[in-house]
């Protein structure tokens, strides 16, 4: 099937690559014409593990190609949208300025049974409101949310855990399952569940689940605040309630919170959504999701402090990870980037590190100083940090670290190093809700 994906970001540049590797002939269309140039060259303008891999071998099948020209999406029967919709500035909101302007781009090159496929994420009751504007085009719009995690990308999207089509009732609404059906044809055949429902469901069902995620740490963090103030531990909660099959044990790692640009936006714009319909009560737990998450990073700022007597003013402090998580090069809301940048505006001197983010995270916070490995970054600190929990920081060698620090200090943000390990190593061990 020829497929137009518009927008090339961590979303649809993925998404692109993962429908021609399922057989389709792909054309992926963005404004950035610095993107479209590495995206055509076989570069991938961001980390994700393996992407590299998926455009070489889908690019030189030929049946993808990128470019600049939304004319070029002509010809396609399917077109993806797959643009940002970050929070408006100063408000919960979201921004639709980039939706919008795909789909008033699309709409010329429209062809009569065409299916346009919205896979952003959207206050609900979007898609009813463009729909109104393909009619008279011959095409139908249909809403696929997409669940995909960064770091994860490539085999969520090509082996996604379910499909979820809103679509409108009817003829039009048959029609485009059908066509959505022989798209996700080798998915569906793996067996993976599919949802058919309308609209407003579809586009409810991706800000659902990312809620549920956010309450889900966010609840296992205020225990985390529970935990400190009565010595107990949280990583020891976490797993004796995880084998709870009702409750289960991902996403209850307690440390620094969420971030990243999906999880903190989509909160307060479903928030900001729900005001204007009128139901803001039903969410108002939200804010406190909000809260306690936003917590963290203080309290992070604070234990910093208390492990050094009481000021961070002129002390070094080593940060690990700059990335949202592990396996990523975003730093859009990080938290280990925000609680850096909060210690450094105290007066540390903060000296940050990370596999695949530097980069990014200059950009964002040029005042810090960076590193280009953990005991690089750790050389005469009297504070090191674990803020992003890649695999190379969870691994670290206490004996070796202790060897290049002033003083042996270990914050561990994500609660993944082992306490009796490095205090035997001379080190002061602290973490967010254990003793
Ligand atoms: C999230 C959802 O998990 C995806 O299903 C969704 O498609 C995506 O948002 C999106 O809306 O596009 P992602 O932002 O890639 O995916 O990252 P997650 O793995 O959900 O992690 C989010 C944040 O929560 C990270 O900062 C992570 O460190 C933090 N986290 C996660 C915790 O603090 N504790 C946990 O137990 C799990």
């Amino acid at each position: 099937m020829r497929i137009s994906v518009i927008g090339c970001g961590y979303l649809g540049a993925v998404h692109a690559a993962a429908m021609t590797k399922l057989g389709h002939d792909v054309v992926g269309v963005d404004v950035d014409a610095a993107k479209v140039a590495a995206l055509s060259a076989g570069r991938a303008p961001f980390y994700e593990p393996g992407l590299t891999e998926l455009l070489t071998e889908t690019l030189a099948s030929g049946q993808l190609r990128f470019t600049t020209d939304i004319a070029e999406i002509k010809g396609a029967r399917v077109h993806f949208v797959c643009v940002g919709t970050p929070q408006k500035r100063g408000e919960f909101a979201a921004d639709l300025t980039y939706v919008d302007a795909a789909f008033a781009g699309a709409l010329p090159h429209l062809s009569d049974g065409d299916v346009l496929v919205g896979k952003s994420t959207v206050p609900v009751g979007t898609a009813e409101r463009l729909a109104v504007n393909l009619q008279g085009s011959g095409a139908t719009l249909a809403w696929n949310p997409e669940f995909l995690r960064e770091g994860l990308a490539v085999q969520d999207t090509l082996h996604p855990n379910r499909l979820v089509y809103g679509v409108p009732s009817g003829v039009p609404g048959a029609r485009a399952k059908v066509v959505l059906n022989e798209v996700f044809a080798a998915p569906l055949a793996e067996g993976v569940p599919l949802v058919v429902t309308d609209y407003a469901t579809a586009e409810l069902v991706k800000v659902a689940a990312n809620s549920f995620l956010a309450t889900k740490i966010s609840f296992i963090n205020a225990m985390a605040e529970l935990c400190e103030a009565t010595g107990a531990d949280v990583t020891g909660l976490a797993e004796a309630i995880g084998y709870d099959e009702r409750i289960g044990r991902k996403f209850l790692n307690a440390g620094l919170g969420f971030g990243g640009g999906c999880l903190p936006k989509d909160i307060r714009a479903f928030m900001a959504r729900a005001g204007e319909l009128g139901v803001d009560q039903a969410l108002s737990f939200l804010r406190e999701v909000d809260s306690i998450n936003m917590r963290r990073r203080v309290r992070m700022v604070d234990l910093a402090r208390e492990v050094c007597n009481g000021s961070i003013v002129g002390r070094r402090i080593a940060v690990l990870g700059a990335a949202f998580k592990p396996d990523s090069d975003d730093v859009r809301d990080s938290p280990a980037l925000s609680v850096a940048a909060q210690m450094q505006l105290q007066g540390a001197h903060v000296v940050v590190t990370d596999p695949q983010a530097i980069e990014n995270a200059r950009l964002k916070w040029p005042d810090l100083t960076f590193a280009k490995t953990a005991e690089e970054a750790a050389t005469g600190a009297d504070v090191v940090l674990l803020a992003t929990e890649w695999a190379e920081y969870r691994e670290l060698d206490p004996i070796r670290l202790a060897a290049v620090v002033r003083e042996k200090r270990i914050l561990d943000g994500r609660n993944v190093l082992d306490p009796e390990a490095w205090r035997v190593a001379g080190w002061t061990y602290r973490a967010l809700g254990r003793r």
